[in-house]
């Protein structure tokens, strides 16, 4: 059965293309840059995601998942968008970052994506679509639970993280359910997970690397204090997505079991992020 659960699409502009400077989370420029990272792989993985939940649209039956289908759709082109804003920051901050993202695209997407659909069809696609959500939904949890709301993180980029956790909550379960109307296989549920988390803890740590040695190019480097409270931050993070890790491993994993739901509720309560509500603030 489908979630009834409200999936908006938001028209936002967080104001990310310039005027953040370059260690924007907390003053600390590891994490800034491991975030970084995420900003530049973001946006063609959503597109991925889009790709592959769209390619089995028609074998779903249930209206409501139909529905719900548009919208996860809606939620993530703008997601996308968003994170490419922060792109021309990035390039106005001198980082050379084509580079990386050209070398991205091709690997994951020209090589990996269309040799892994012509061996094993793509469902395979799909089911680690389903397992990069989990993980996008636990990254959620994350920064709402144990960063306490990115607090400290510059505003407007503190209020788009918290705006794209709050819709990966809303739509956590989008991809699941269609996966298990297509086929729900534990073992390809699984497999999806396998090559959602090399590709993602891969391309994350090739991105975050990319950004340390552009700092060393430009004769920037990063402090003993700003090393260790990245660690801290790391090995929370780690531990963090190795509990959720292994409740998807159940045979009877669904991602409504995660209980996060309050978090998207109580942001967007709090915050009135579209576009036209006046500005980027806490409406309480
Ligand atoms: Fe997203
Ligand atoms: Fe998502």
């Amino acid at each position: 059965m489908t979630t009834l659960r409200d999936i908006k699409v938001r028209k936002v502009d967080f104001q990310l293309q310039n005027g953040l400077p370059i260690r924007w989370f907390k003053n600390n420029l590891i994490t800034s840059h491991f975030v970084d990272s995420l900003h530049l792989i973001f946006p063609d993985g959503e597109k991925f995601f889009i790709r592959s939940v769209k390619a089995h649209e028609i074998y779903i039956k249930d209206p409501e998942l139909i529905r719900q289908v548009k919208a996860f759709i809606g939620q993530e082109l703008i997601h996308g968008n968003e994170h490419k804003k922060f792109w021309e920051n990035l390039r106005n901050n001198g980082y050379d970052i084509d580079k990386f993202l050209n070398f991205y695209n091709h690997l994951s997407y020209e090589i990996i994506e269309k040799n892994m659909n012509q061996l094993f069809g793509q469902k395979y696609s799909l089911a680690v679509t389903v397992a990069l959500e989990h993980y996008t939904a636990t990254l959620a949890k994350f920064a709402f639970e144990e960063m306490k709301e990115l607090e400290g993180v510059h505003e407007n980029m503190r209020q788009m993280l918290l705006w794209h956790a709050s819709e990966e909550v809303e739509h956590r379960s989008v991809a699941f359910d269609v996966l298990k109307e297509v086929d729900p296989s534990y073992t390809l549920r699984i497999a999806g997970m396998v090559r959602a988390t090399i590709a993602l803890s891969s391309m994350t740590l090739l991105g975050f690397f990319f950004f340390i040695i552009e700092d060393i190019k430009q004769g920037r480097f990063f402090t003993i204090g700003e090393l260790l409270e990245f660690l801290d931050h790391f090995t929370k993070l780690i531990r963090h997505l190795a509990r959720e890790m292994i409740s998807y491993l159940k045979t009877d994993f669904h991602p409504d079991q995660v209980e996060i739901d309050k978090f998207a509720i109580e942001f967007f309560k709090k915050y009135n992020v579209e576009r036209g509500s006046g500005k980027l603030q806490a409406v309480v």
